[in-house]
């Protein structure tokens, strides 16, 4: 294998680059043509590496790329889930180079999606075309790669409920998660869930004067402010009542094992350049943003924001805010509890109005199935070190819905590394990691079609 990829690194690298060109950025209606191109560069190189049955799904949004290489009914079938769509590039003058012209500079390509997820999902297309050409290939594979991730994968359910003989397998495998470095490799075994809420408060029936009217009248901004400060208490706990209720409670014993995994706070704040972090008391950084739920505001706008100063007591004001999940609360009622709280907490001096958009349930994956076994000892052999599992902060709702509507396990076999910057300026991905990842998938095979 490693020679294979030694071989052909080059032709692997400028693939990709090619497919990092398309801006297939599923939030903005303006690609819906770079939407079809992506899936179509994704059918051809799926079709190259040997893929037999390779076709491009329509749904009522993004199509789905499917292809699958079955080589014998007796074998067992991993399903690879990857998404070819990503997020928006802005803000664009924060880039150094054009998000959707490709450069490499330190041995890590730079582009939108490079790490999130066209370098991962792509990958698996090339340890299919090494292990096929070589006749290696030691398990049935399917592929379902989809368009919609970024933007709540609102069409998937339906795909995967009525395509659920299509998609029958034994496991899906995942590249779209981050290990903890290349030190110090880790396979993810959890994922948050996500709520997210848009909601308007609104004042007077126009804009106001401020000096005519202020101090008389709710100005929406200084509400919404108010309203949103007292979504937490000073401990960092989250007041919405229920909130926590369904929250599971990690015993003692797993979170002195999951502090063993190395963290230097110092490196990490060195890293974001801040004096201190903050969040829930009583835990840890990385139990904040993994075994705990968490609240933030994402965009927040309203009044006046142009040049100069416009003297302006504004008719509203919004807010996007993400809440992440984790087991066993449920998106939907943690939805519909926000909604009661924010509209109970409002003064009577405004209306609010409130739109949830999508949102996905948490997950935690086992460590005591063959697969995950299969996925130690790729790692091992790849990396010369045993993966830790660890838990992330991040969403992949896809996960939650496999298993509930396919009855299977993932493999969270993530690659990128937090410092990829992903939906953010500047995203890239490490050629090592893209290499070494071509490596571990085809590992995987390996030691999973191993029945013992
Ligand atoms: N690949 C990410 C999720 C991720 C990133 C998991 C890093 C673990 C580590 C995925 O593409 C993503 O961004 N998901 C969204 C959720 C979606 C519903 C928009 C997210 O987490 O915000
Ligand atoms: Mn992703
Ligand atoms: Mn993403």
């Amino acid at each position: 294998m490693q020679d294979y990829i030694e071989t052909h690194k080059h032709r692997f690298i400028e693939e990709l680059i090619e497919l990092l060109r398309i801006p297939s950025i599923s939030a903005d209606n303006g690609h819906k043509k770079d939407m079809i191109k992506a899936a179509q560069f994704v059918k051809t190189k799926l079709e190259e590496a040997g893929a037999e049955l390779v076709e491009i799904c329509e749904t009522p949004g993004n199509p789905v790329v499917y292809a699958e290489k079955v080589i014998s009914e007796k074998l067992p079938t991993v399903l690879i889930y990857g998404h070819y769509d990503v997020q928006p590039p802005d803000p664009l003058n924060l880039w150094d180079s054009p998000p959707f012209e490709p450069v490499i500079k330190d041995h890590k390509i730079y582009a939108r999606g490079a790490a999130d997820d066209k370098g991962q999902f792509y990958m698996h297309i090339k340890a299919l075309e090494m292990l096929n050409s070589t006749n290696q290939l030691p398990c049935n594979v399917k592929f379902m790669i989809e368009g919609e991730e970024e933007i709540g994968s609102n069409n998937l359910e339906k795909f995967v409920v009525e395509n659920k003989d299509k998609l029958k397998a034994d496991v899906i495998l995942i590249s779209d998660t981050s290990i903890i470095s290349n030190e110090c490799p880790s396979i993810t075994v959890g994922l948050r869930g996500l709520s997210y809420m848009e909601v308007e408060v609104t004042g007077a029936n126009r804009d106001l004067h401020s000096g005519v009217y202020g101090g008389a009248v709710a100005n929406p901004i200084n509400i919404l402010c108010e309203m949103i400060a007292s979504l937490k208490d000073k401990d960092g706990k989250i007041t919405i009542p229920g909130f926590y209720d369904r929250v599971a409670i990690i015993p003692m014993e797993e979170r002195i094992e999951m502090s063993k995994a190395p963290f230097e706070l110092e490196a990490y704040k060195n890293d974001l350049e801040i004096e201190d972090v903050i969040g829930e008391v009583g835990y840890s950084t990385n139990e904040r943003t993994s075994i705990r739920p968490s609240l933030d505001v994402n965009g927040i706008w309203g009044g006046y924001i142009g040049e100069g100063a416009k003297t302006v007591l504004p008719s509203k004001a919004y807010a996007k805010i993400s809440m992440r999940l984790v087991p066993y609360q449920d998106s939907a009622e943690i939805a519909e509890l926000f909604t009661q709280h924010f509209k109970a907490i409002a003064p009577k001096g405004v209306k609010v109005k409130i739109t949830p958009h999508h949102g996905g349930e948490p997950a935690v994956t086992p460590t005591d199935t063959h697969a995950y076994k299969a996925a130690c000892k790729a790692f091992e052999e790849a990396w010369g070190k045993t993966p830790i599992p660890t838990r992330e902060g991040g969403s992949i709702p896809i996960v939650a819905l496999f298993e509930k509507e396919l009855g299977l396990k993932t493999i969270l076999m993530g690659f990128g590394l937090n410092s990829d910057a992903i939906h953010s300026p500047n995203e890239h991905y490490g050629i090592f990691n893209y290499l070494k990842g071509i490596e571990t998938i085809g590992l995987f095979f390996k030691y999973f079609a191993k029945t013992n």
